[in-house]
């Protein structure tokens, strides 16, 4: 199927959508499910009009054109990243055009699987830690889940940009991140467009960013005078010169980068492992089954990077988690120039959205789509399905630079918490998602431990 261009778009229809009217739905519901809802009822692309009129784009191979085949016409001028720069500034999420190229070329080395692979010792150590927390507490004792998993995905980021322990700095960017991590077209954040609106969110919001900054030129000159270990990230980031230029990073740039793979890093795949427990614990012989390739393969020992060979269903679990409960729910572009997809117009300057959480129940790809069933991703079934159905990390030039460590560390933390701990949601609280940047559940999710 070709899309993206044709001879003269503009000779054709704008995509079906609702009517005006109907824009009072949008609040019925949350933004992912109300697009859920566009797209069973018009199709694979719809147009709808909120602020201004946006284009959901929801084919596979619609997609593939707008992330990787043509993707320098679409780019994140859009005012969803806008809002997010004020706190990533030009960090990799954020920047475009040639400032991110040359960024992104400093910076992909770093995250080259085999470097990738030696951060298994953080994060066994990280969730060892955790573990001997859960094991003192009382029987019967209720954890707050989601808030655990933020702690030791952010120990894990913290540790392996920084190195040696920086605890009590960590503490406090727990807070302050927490801040910072609000839905961009909530009003508050739009707001920080407008900075020197004398707005009390605004006040607020310029403080702790002001705090965070100054916390990470503290840990980057730390870093300079010898400090942290000496193949962290910070090192490895002060240490990158352009091949063309020879020229590294300047401070803004370097705490630009520190403050978005520290929130980019963390919260993602915290989330990630939460919805994992929760699912798990919905389908108990998908958990069965798990535990008994965990104890199989190795025998109570957390695993290591090597060992994740030897753990096919893990990995199957840990994909099916994020096919229906994508951390990431949705991301923007905006199209340069006119484009047409399915027989439909995209008018130059359109705000594009590829929402994960529907593009993961796409039935012509994922039958029965709300079943949870890691058989889906079972050996020799993906292949026959299109690459561009899962995006659980996106696709093309700008795909996320993290997608190794997150696997690794997903599966690694479930490998040793599940050996160890039944983990069971409280009984009759309620569970319900919310969509901010990342797809977190609005309540929290209690849960009690036992041994295993
Ligand atoms: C389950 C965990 C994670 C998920 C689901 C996830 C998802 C994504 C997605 C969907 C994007 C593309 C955004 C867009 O194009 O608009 C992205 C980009 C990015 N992610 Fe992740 N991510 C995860 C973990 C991580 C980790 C652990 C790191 C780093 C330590 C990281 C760093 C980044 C960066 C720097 C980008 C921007 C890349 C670029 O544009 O060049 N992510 N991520």
């Amino acid at each position: 199927m070709e899309a993206g261009h044709s001879t003269n778009p503009s000779a054709l229809p704008l995509p079906p959508g609702p009517p005006w009217w109907r824009i009072h739905e949008a609040f019925r519901t949350s933004p992912p499910d109300y697009i859920l809802g566009l797209i069973r009822e018009y199709g694979d692309v719809v147009r709808f009009r909120g602020a201004f009129p946006v284009y959901c784009i929801n084919h596979p191979e619609y997609v593939r054109q707008i992330l990787t085949r043509a993707w320098p016409q679409y780019t994140k001028n859009t005012i969803d990243y806008r809002v997010i720069a004020s706190t990533l500034g030009r960090g990799l999420v954020t920047n475009d055009g040639p400032d991110w190229a040359r960024q992104r070329r400093l910076m992909q080395p770093m995250f080259a699987n085999r470097r990738i692979d030696t951060f298994d010792t953080v994060i066994n150590e990280m969730t060892e830690a955790l573990a001997r927390d859960w094991a003192g507490r009382a029987p019967g004792a209720t954890v707050w889940l989601e808030k655990d998993m933020s702690r030791v995905t952010f120990q894990v980021v913290s540790r392996t940009l920084f190195g040696a322990d920086i605890d009590d700095a960590a503490d406090e960017m727990t807070g302050i991140l927490e801040v910072l991590n609000q839905h961009p077209m909530a009003l508050s954040a739009l707001l920080t467009l407008w900075p020197w609106l004398p707005v009390p969110s605004n006040r607020r919001f310029k403080r702790v960013k002001q705090r965070l900054d100054t916390i990470v030129d503290g840990l980057v000159d730390l870093h300079r005078r010898g400090g942290g270990t000496p193949d962290d990230i910070v090192h490895r980031l002060l240490a990158a010169r352009d091949d063309e230029t020879g020229e590294g990073m300047d401070d803004g740039q370097m705490r630009d980068e520190i403050i978005t793979l520290m929130l980019a890093g963390h919260e993602t795949s915290a989330t990630a492992l939460t919805w994992t427990f929760w699912q798990l614990a919905q389908y108990p012989e998908v958990e069965q089954r798990l535990v008994a390739e965990l104890d199989a393969a190795l025998g109570g020992a957390p695993a290591r990077a090597t060992d994740l060979a030897r753990l096919p269903y893990l990995k199957q679990v840990v994909q099916e988690s994020m096919r229906l409960y994508p951390p990431v729910w949705g991301i923007a572009r905006r199209a340069t120039e006119e484009v047409e997809f399915g027989g439909y117009r995209i008018p130059a300057g359109s705000y594009l959205s590829i929402t994960m959480y529907s593009l993961h129940r796409h039935p012509e790809f994922w039958p029965d789509p709300e079943r949870f069933d890691p058989e889906r991703f079972a050996p020799g079934r993906n292949e026959s399905r299109h690459s561009y159905a899962y995006l659980p990390f996106a696709a093309g030039p700008r795909t996320c630079i993290g997608a190794g460590m997150a696997m690794l560390e997903i599966q690694l933390v479930l490998a040793l918490l599940l050996q160890r701990f039944r983990v069971t949601p409280l009984a009759g609280h309620p569970v319900v998602p919310l969509p901010v940047v990342t797809y977190k559940p609005r309540y929290g999710l209690p849960v009690t431990l036992a041994p295993r």
